[in-house]
């Protein structure tokens, strides 16, 4: 019995964070605390020939100026700059030289004793470059795309299925068009900072903003040559990440190289502008062709990408392999190339390589529905796969012909009416719209450390982060129940690189991994006080096992009689102690004979202003199976989040660069388009039972499925509505013109 595990709980961390208690890596203070400012570069490719800091230096409050010309000294070794995450490829060195890779690129950085000095004082700072030529657009480059995984493991796209040109050649229907996602920007609302403390000594505790801190541990220990005991990194709270802070970014190694340099305390807080120079989702051209016969199965599905990234490093993830997750077809082929672009390196942001690519599969299968004049749902049901046709494994589970039929019950999918322009509101043309969504469902090695004391309160310890996820609370959740204490009993921490091992968070793979590996903790500790308690006299549980007994309000007690049971206070005070600590490695059997995937079916409704074109998202209902859902509250809202998301990628995102300069011209939150609280109508969330058996507590993480298959919904929807396909993402209205 679960007091808390699938219980509504609200997040346990939410007043800290209302009320401001929460503190945020640029919030952090310390006696002498001086105060950063980046500056830079203002060209996408060539070297600085001069950088004048002289008028910088001038301003009275200014401590120093730090450039590649007389920065403290950095390794000239890629191996040092590698962090867990890092792809194939030479990673960004900040400071390093002359050489300019991408505008935005930093290049100097002012130290002052206030914010406002050292951001003034940037603005004075003067550079001349010679500039070289550079490639921005990838409509330029695809042509010189190379084939991406040609290094990484795993990383290639899945193999040719039988012989997918001849079998396209040969359905009776085909459907082939080309697909466009532009480059996209996380935007977390908290901005990238880096307090660097500096102790006594030279060691460093660094506040930071990132998804893992002990990542960013081992990567400033690479950059600086300092011992992992030397550098302490901090991210107890986090203002959204989104994949953009899986990587250790910029700002830590400018503002530890400051603090190192002046033996003194160093903030540096990016701007809203800056953070454009992170990292990005990468555009993405695929073309899709499917190939169908009559009865609407599937002959050959044909899926062809290129992706970006930077002249540096090859970023990339399994883009094209979606289908074979989740439709049946003989023949198969995915091709995917990278275009190296004079930008920043790509990085992964929510539901990296499916949000794009279903975007694109999704559409292609409702122009097929259409062809075949199928309902869209009725088409996915006949292409049903039960296997993983790339690694033709079963899955785990997938529960997604409930998604389906559950998602289209909620919705009131029966009523619609096939025809486009056939449906209406007033002066608005209504128009609805599915697609499936899909994403991993992950575990990865994660060592817990749980303290339970004799007057039953347990401190839950793990340097994972919680990107806002909620994991404070779901951790709390499972502690509470796998203890037998009520939840005001446990406290949680996380966030700091000295705690037990774990992971970046990030692939939706953290909840299920910390999870179990609290209910595996909690069994050991229950072994160690029944092991206790056997030894009392005349114990009540003497003759049972582990597997026997339980923790249930504050006592041990017997599983199928709950009449024997031994306060916890009374085994330890026989053991004569007053706490058990318990530190438990769990590294999760890797089950490589299944698939392990989270599905979604969305269905959208849009209105279209039929003279303006003007697009309003009214209603979207996401059918998730994810396993077991601990908190139907804190996963519901991922689910939400990644719905509202889907709107901004379907109608609203787009960077935008001025490829003369290789400069983004809408760096910020203004032009910079996302989805606010007017654009944002009725959204409803169904978690459909899945029973899986992949882990003890049957779960499957839920950050990233809920954008999936989001934007294609959406212009399906759209195309319903208005009779036009629009295949480049986002759905403008100038796009509907015409
Ligand atoms: Mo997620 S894009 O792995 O933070």
């Amino acid at each position: 019995m679960h007091a808390y595990i699938g219980a509504s709980t609200s997040r346990i961390d939410g007043v800290a964070k209302v009320t401001g208690a929460a503190k945020y890596a640029g919030e952090f203070n310390v006696a002498g605390l001086a105060h950063a400012s980046m500056v830079g570069a203002t060209i996408a490719k060539g070297r600085i020939t001069r950088i004048d800091t002289s008028a910088a230096k001038a301003v009275t409050g200014v401590i120093d100026v730090l450039t590649h010309e007389n920065r403290p000294p950095l390794p000239d070794n890629d191996q040092a700059y590698k962090d867990d995450v890092a792809p194939d490829g030479s990673p960004f060195r900040p400071l390093y030289d002359s050489k300019i890779m991408f505008n935005g690129q930093p290049i100097a950085l002012v130290v002052a004793e206030t914010p406002e000095i050292a951001r003034f004082a940037a603005s004075l700072v003067k550079v001349d470059y010679s500039k070289e030529a550079s490639v921005t657009d990838i409509f330029q480059a695809r042509d010189s795309a190379v084939p991406a995984g040609s290094t990484e493991p795993g990383m290639a796209p899945p193999k040719t299925r039988g012989k997918p040109d001849l079998a396209l050649a040969a359905a009776a229907v085909r459907h082939e068009a080309e697909y466009f996602v532009p480059i996209e920007h996380h935007n977390p609302m908290e901005l990238y900072a880096s307090t660097v403390v500096y102790d006594g000594g030279g060691k460093l505790t660094v506040y930071d903003k990132t998804q893992g801190v002990q990542n960013v541990q081992k990567y400033l220990c690479g950059v600086f040559g300092m011992k992992p005991d030397d550098v302490r990194v901090m991210s107890p709270f986090m203002g959204g990440g989104f994949g953009s802070g899986l990587r250790p970014q910029f700002q830590a190694v400018l503002a530890g190289l400051a603090a190192r340099a002046l033996q003194r305390s160093v903030r540096l807080v990016l701007t809203r502008q800056q953070m454009y120079a992170l990292g990005y989702r990468p555009a993405m051209i695929q073309r899709i062709a499917l190939g169908a016969n009559k009865g609407g199965t599937l002959d050959a599905i044909l899926h062809d990408a290129v992706t970006i990234t930077s002249q540096y490093e090859d970023f990339h993830r399994q883009e094209t392999g979606w289908s074979g997750v989740l439709y049946k077809s003989p023949n198969a082929k995915y091709v995917h190339r990278l275009a190296k672009l004079d930008l920043a390196t790509a990085c992964d942001m929510r539901a990296p390589s499916a949000a794009t690519a279903l975007f694109a599969l999704e559409s292609a299968m409702d122009e097929l529905a259409i062809k075949l004049k199928l309902d869209p749902v009725e088409l996915r049901l006949r292409c049903y796969t039960d296997r993983n046709q790339n690694e033709d494994k079963p899955f785990s589970s997938k529960a997604l012909r409930e998604c389906y039929q559950q998602g289209a019950e909620a919705f009131g999918w029966s009523k619609r009416k096939p025809e486009p322009r056939s449906m209406r509101d007033g002066s608005d043309l209504v128009g609805w719209g599915m697609a499936t969504g899909v994403w991993e469902a992950l575990q990865v090695p994660i060592t817990v450390r749980i303290a339970l004391t004799a007057n039953g309160h347990a401190e839950v310890a793990c340097a994972t982060s919680d990107i806002g996820t909620g994991t404070y609370t779901i951790m709390a959740q499972v502690a509470a129940d796998m203890l037998g204490l009520p939840l005001d009993n446990i406290s949680i921490k996380l966030g700091d690189s000295s705690l037990p091992q774990s992971p970046v968070e990030g692939g939706s793979w953290i909840a299920t991994s910390v999870a179990n590996a609290i209910a595996g903790t909690a069994e050991a500790i229950r072994g160690d006080l029944l092991r206790i308690a056997g030894q009392m006299p005349s114990s009540a549980l003497a003759d049972l096992a582990v597997g026997d007994v339980v923790l249930a309000d504050g006592k041990l007690a017997s599983r199928r009689d709950a009449s024997r049971a031994v306060p916890i206070a009374d085994v330890m005070r026989h053991g004569s102690m007053d706490r058990i600590d318990k530190e438990l490695t769990t590294n999760p059997a890797q089950d490589h004979s299944q698939a392990h995937n989270t599905h979604s079916a969305v269905f959208a409704e849009v209105k279209v202003d039929e003279q303006l074109g003007v697009i309003r998202v009214t209603r979207v209902v996401n059918a998730v199976a994810a396993g077991r859902i601990l908190n139907p509250k804190t996963a519901g809202s991922q689910i939400l989040g990644g719905v509202v998301w889907g709107i901004g990628m379907a109608l609203h995102e787009e960077t935008v660069i001025d490829h003369r300069f290789g400069r983004i011209m809408n760096a910020n939150i203004a032009e910079y388009h996302v989805p606010v609280h007017a654009d944002v109508h009725d959204i409803k969330v169904v978690f459909v039972d899945e029973q899986d058996n992949s882990n003890p507590l049957g779960m499957k993480g839920v950050g990233e499925i809920g954008i999936v298959g989001v934007a294609a919904a959406i212009a399906n929807a759209v195309y319903h509505a208005t009779g036009t396909r629009v295949r480049a993402l986002p759905i403008t209205l100038d796009k509907l013109q015409g």
